[in-house]
């Protein structure tokens, strides 16, 4: 399938690694040009010499904290125009939520809730006065399955997915051709994975592949998920055939998640 959007622009957000990484390369190889940011500038020059290699488009690297004015300022700058938006930045710590105090959960509203709307506020009028726009916002399926020591992220990006849910449906948007969904990962086997794992590792005095074992026999594909799966799928939402799929969440977790829909 030829995804019809070859020449657009995209800007991927926390993308030197992980999942961000595989949109970029998904959307990269149909043609799309990039901005693609993180805050490490060395992992981040190194993937857009990696993107770069795989098509003709153009890829520019923007290192920032796309949690901050300055980073999101930087990575729109860089972009002659947002067609495609990719929200995405690191997940909050878990824990357990009597140890949080306001400063935790406001980090984690601004880095999973607040960032994307910003990024969405700047990009969407824009993309409507075009005619065509797609968000996708990189969430988590604990959003649909809450998982108990992930508080902060349940709690912030459950405050997203309920602001998505209102603006996707506004006239003004879906009628201009903009589409704004979310991507809900279950386990994928990325840094961020195997960091938490290590967590639960040292915390159980497991070892990290027995704990990764447990976590895989959850799922019932029977391993984790790939970034470059992911990618594919999120570069089909951003395609020229998903106009009519829009503030919808989207689970990919192999089949984790045990209800009917
Ligand atoms: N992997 C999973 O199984 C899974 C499951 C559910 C939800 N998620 C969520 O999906 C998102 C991506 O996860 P991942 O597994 O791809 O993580 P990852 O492998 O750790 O990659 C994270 C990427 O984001 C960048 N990043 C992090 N914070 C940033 C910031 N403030 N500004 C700009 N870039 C930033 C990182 O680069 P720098 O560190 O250099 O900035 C890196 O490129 C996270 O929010 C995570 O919680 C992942």
């Amino acid at each position: 399938m030829i995804l019809g959007i070859e020449g657009k622009w995209a800007l991927v957000c926390a993308a030197s690694k992980g999942l961000g990484k595989g949109c970029a390369q998904a959307l990269v190889a149909e043609g799309v040009n990039v901005v693609i940011t993180a805050r490490g500038a060395d992992a981040l020059e190194a993937t857009a010499a990696e993107l770069r290699a795989l098509n003709g488009g153009r890829v520019v690297a923007v290192a920032g904290d796309i949690t901050t004015p300055e980073g999101r300022t930087a990575a729109l700058a860089a972009c002659p125009q947002v067609d495609i938006l990719v929200n995405n930045a690191g997940g909050p710590p878990p824990g357990d939520f009597r140890d949080w105090e306001r400063d935790a959960w406001i980090k984690a509203i601004d880095a999973n809730m607040l960032t994307p709307i910003e990024l969405i506020k700047a990009t969407v009028d824009g993309m409507a006065a075009r005619g065509f726009g797609r968000v996708v916002n990189i969430t988590s399926g604990a959003v649909k399955a809450p998982i108990d020591m992930l508080g902060l992220s349940n709690g912030a990006r459950s405050g997203l997915t309920g602001f998505v849910a209102g603006l996707a449906r506004q006239g003004r948007l879906a009628s201009a051709n903009v589409t704004i969904n979310n991507l809900l990962p279950g386990v994928f086997d990325t840094d961020r994975l195997r960091t938490t794992m290590q967590g639960v590792a040292s915390k159980s005095g497991q070892s990290l592949d027995a704990v990764l074992d447990k976590r895989r026999a959850t799922v019932p594909a029977a391993r984790f998920g790939t970034a470059a799966e992911f990618g594919a799928v999120c570069a089909f939402m951003c395609s020229a055939h998903a106009g009519y799929l829009t503030g919808q969440n989207i689970l990919l977790d192999g089949g984790a998640f045990p209800g009917a829909f």
